[in-house]
């Protein structure tokens, strides 16, 4: 039986600083804004799956279509014996990319960050039994916070899925991959995805479904802050808007308050006054074409191996090497 381990670098007690630093500084902001992380508590996860199902929410399908394609060749370019999975290690995804390092016959050790201890601990110990006899290394982490301290040895390959990347801005994604650069060795591996710029319609569509889910998704931030901060946020006096930024490359998710209010956080004395119309920002996702996602990881010191797309062009993977900077 393989043997699993797990390390906290993120306790509960920290992440509710972390929530109380965030609220403070973005609804003291102008304009108002909040850090994406804060969705995902066990509704926001649950909508966000629901999300992947959705017609209008391509993303995750793309990705999915090009890692069913492309594992095998993942796998035989890397040889990687350590996958090192930044995000949750339960998803499909990364079931193909572990399958097929496991049929190449080259993986030794899983490596899987993510922010929920329970979450972690109930995907490492599907790893380690599906992947027996591999050794499975949990870190509750956040992966801008957390990447020094990853276990793991050589050669091994990051996998960082979904777009996640867009969820940062440029000077964030710079400081990220110069990260994950820092603790690899040249000729280590980044799997990284990235959706890419298409018609708005279709990009705004994929943020406003037909049947309100990411509407729902967006205003579980409230009930978040409701819950552990005791904020008064009237939920459904906030609308949910999605705009193509296109200056800025991303899709912005907002809320829009249909009233004015005033909303009270007690646990961070904060009153915060929103004006009718007013506009609270609480997602970028940024959106790529193939010479900025080559620019940006060739700055971090990682030159693209391979880029590939699904057969619609909507969503892009790359695979590089960490290379001397
Ligand atoms: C999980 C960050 C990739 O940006 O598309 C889905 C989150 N937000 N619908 C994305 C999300 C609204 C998603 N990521």
């Amino acid at each position: 039986m393989s043997d699993v381990d797990v390390t906290v670098h993120l306790t509960p007690d920290d992440i509710v600083r972390g929530l109380r630093s965030d609220v403070r500084t973005g609804l003291t902001a102008t304009p108002k804004a909040l850090p994406p992380k804060w969705f995902y508590d066990a509704r926001g996860s649950e909508l966000f799956e629901q999300i992947t199902r959705l017609p209008e929410y391509y993303p995750t399908r793309a990705e999915r279509e090009i890692l069913a394609a492309r594992s095998p060749e993942i796998a035989a370019a890397t040889g990687a014996t350590t996958l090192v999975e930044l995000g949750s290690g339960s998803s499909e995804k990364t079931h193909l990319l572990l399958e097929a390092l496991h049929r190449h016959g080259s993986l030794r050790e899983i490596v899987t960050l993510d922010v929920s201890e329970s979450a972690l601990r109930d995907a490492a110990s599907t790893l380690a039994a599906t992947y027996d006899p591999v050794s499975v290394h949990g870190v509750v982490g956040d992966f801008t916070q957390h990447l020094a301290l990853l276990p793991g040895t050589p050669a091994r390959l990051v996998a960082f899925l979904g777009g996640t990347i867009g969820n940062l801005v440029p000077a964030e994604r710079e400081k990220f991959l110069s990260g994950v650069r820092d603790v690899l060795e040249d000729g280590e591996w980044l799997l990284l995805g990235t959706d890419l710029v298409k018609s708005p319609d279709v990009l705004v569509r994929a943020y406003d479904d037909a049947a309100g889910v990411t509407a729902e998704f967006n205003r579980n931030v409230l009930h978040v802050l409701n819950r552990e901060l005791a904020a008064d946020f009237d939920v459904a006096s906030f609308e949910h808007v999605a705009v193509w930024n296109e200056a800025e490359q991303w899709i912005e998710m907002r809320l829009r308050a249909t009233r004015a209010m005033e909303v009270h956080v007690p646990v961070v004395g904060l009153t915060v006054r929103f004006v009718e119309g007013e506009q609270l920002r609480t997602e970028v996702s940024s959106k790529f074409r193939k010479d900025r996602v080559e620019t940006e990881l060739a700055d971090a010191g990682f030159e693209i191996q391979h880029w590939w797309t699904d057969s619609q062009s909507r969503f892009g993977v790359s695979l590089s090497k960490a290379v001397a900077r």
